[in-house]
């Protein structure tokens, strides 16, 4: 079914707010959850803290009628409510290093889907680029949640996302102002363009949040560090995907294209949830949205006198398909590792990055004292000989030849794990921990 979002008839504004015996819902089960149930809670925890935050600079930025403010204040609290709802279907027991396992799943997983659904070639570029960068956290990452939480990777990821190296996170650290991408063009950019990236950019920013609010809790200087050292790179994600927008658009345009994103992504959760009472729940939450959707329609029609359709469409776009995305991403991989970033909005590749390269001065103060993502690898290799890689043999056995291309030789971190001493480790096989 595709339908017209703004030809339905949702959920009536006056009957969305609720009690909070339904607001707080029975978490989860971390035992059995698809780790595709547990991808979609995760992004759309992320889009509406997005849509929260979006309506508070509505109003913070603009001088606007009452009238306006008004009807932004209540579908804002409606708002915060499914973001409670929606986070807080997390079980308590489900810890901070599995519930970040989760997060740079939907990374990968979602931007490969992205990519591979992206009309604009630039857009998509852009998508390559940082997928690489989320595969590696979430190789980082699964090291640490079985060093500190004793976690099988693949109880969270169900074998459906690889653990291997990519390109390394020592090396995602720019000048946040060569991350600044060249922005599409609002009136010749399709929906499909404008959504996908509003989605990325609310599932980065959320990763961001998280590793800010959590990256402390485990008392363990390494572990922190690498959190503060892999928080940083989503603000630089953050700030890579949202730069792609083009900043012309007014603010009633917004409105309605952060709408349609809830409406958007909520259909596709509802298509593809195989969880009954979590489709339940993603089809309610999107009638919400269909009329949240025809409230920033009836706003964008009176202040810009324009049709809402030349904006979104007349259909309802899947920007958020969740599917093993396993050998686009080792493609990506074998490709791409060695791409960097340039000034204007431009790639190169490492060969080509000149003596002086803004980033070079970045990752020579941040790394000074190393790099905890690298640490990360000495420290597992220390207490079991190896790290924990999960890929099928030819992927896996690339991964020397892969860092060799992958790794900037200049302003390196003094506790970088080097080619060879990454070769003489996977000498070693993975031991069957599990
Ligand atoms: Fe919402
Ligand atoms: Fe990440
Ligand atoms: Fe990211
Ligand atoms: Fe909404």
């Amino acid at each position: 079914m595709t339908f017209n979002p703004l030809m339905e008839k949702g959920i009536p504004l006056e009957k969305q707010l609720r009690s909070w015996h339904d607001i707080v819902k029975r978490p989860l089960n971390k035992l059995d959850t698809d780790c595709y149930t547990r991808t979609r809670q995760i992004l759309m925890n992320g889009i509406e803290v997005e849509a929260w935050n979006f309506k508070h600079a509505f109003v913070r930025l603009f001088d606007l009628d009452n009238d306006i403010k008004k009807i932004i204040s209540h579908t804002r609290r409606i708002e915060d409510m499914q973001q409670t709802t929606v986070n807080w279907l997390t079980p308590a027991n489900q810890t901070v290093l599995e519930t970040t396992l989760g997060y740079e799943q939907v990374a990968v997983d979602l931007t490969a889907y992205l990519a591979q659904n992206e009309p604009d070639e630039y857009v998509k570029e852009t998508f390559d680029f940082g997928l690489l960068e989320d595969f590696d956290h979430l190789y980082r990452y699964s090291q640490w949640a079985y060093m500190n939480d004793g976690v099988n990777p693949n109880d969270i990821l169900q074998h459906k996302t690889d653990v291997v190296i990519s390109r390394p996170t020592q090396n995602h650290h720019n000048d946040n102002r060569i991350r600044l991408r060249k922005h599409y063009d609002k009136n010749t950019t399709s929906p499909q363009t404008k959504v996908n990236i509003l989605t990325l950019v609310s599932g980065e920013q959320q990763t961001h949040n998280f590793y800010a609010e959590h990256g402390f809790m485990y008392g363990n200087d390494d572990l922190s560090r690498t959190y503060a050292e892999i928080c940083d790179v989503e603000e630089e994600h953050v700030t890579m995907y949202e730069s792609l927008i083009d900043p012309s658009e007014t603010i009633f345009e917004k409105l309605l294209l952060h709408e349609f994103t809830e409406v958007s992504t909520y259909y596709n959760c509802y298509k593809d949830e195989t969880n009954e009472r979590i489709k339940q729940l993603w089809e309610e939450f999107m009638m919400f949205e269909i009329e949240h959707l025809k409230m920033a329609a009836e706003l964008f029609k009176k202040y810009e006198n324009k049709d809402p359709e030349e904006i979104i469409g007349d259909k309802v776009i899947e920007p958020c398909h969740f599917e093993s995305q396993k050998e686009y991403v080792a493609k990506v991989l074998e490709n791409e590792i060695d791409k960097r970033l340039l000034d204007d909005g431009e790639y190169t590749t490492i060969d080509k990055l000149p003596q002086n390269w803004t980033s070079y001065s970045a990752q020579e103060i941040v790394g000074k004292d190393g790099a905890p993502t690298e640490k990360t690898i000495e420290l597992i290799k220390t207490s079991i000989g190896t790290d924990l890689v999960y890929a099928d043999k030819k992927l896996a056995q690339m991964q020397p030849k892969l860092l060799e291309k992958g790794l900037e030789k200049k302003a390196q971190a003094p506790d970088t794990v080097n080619v060879q001493e990454y070769k003489e480790m996977q000498k070693i096989d993975t031991p069957e921990l599990f």
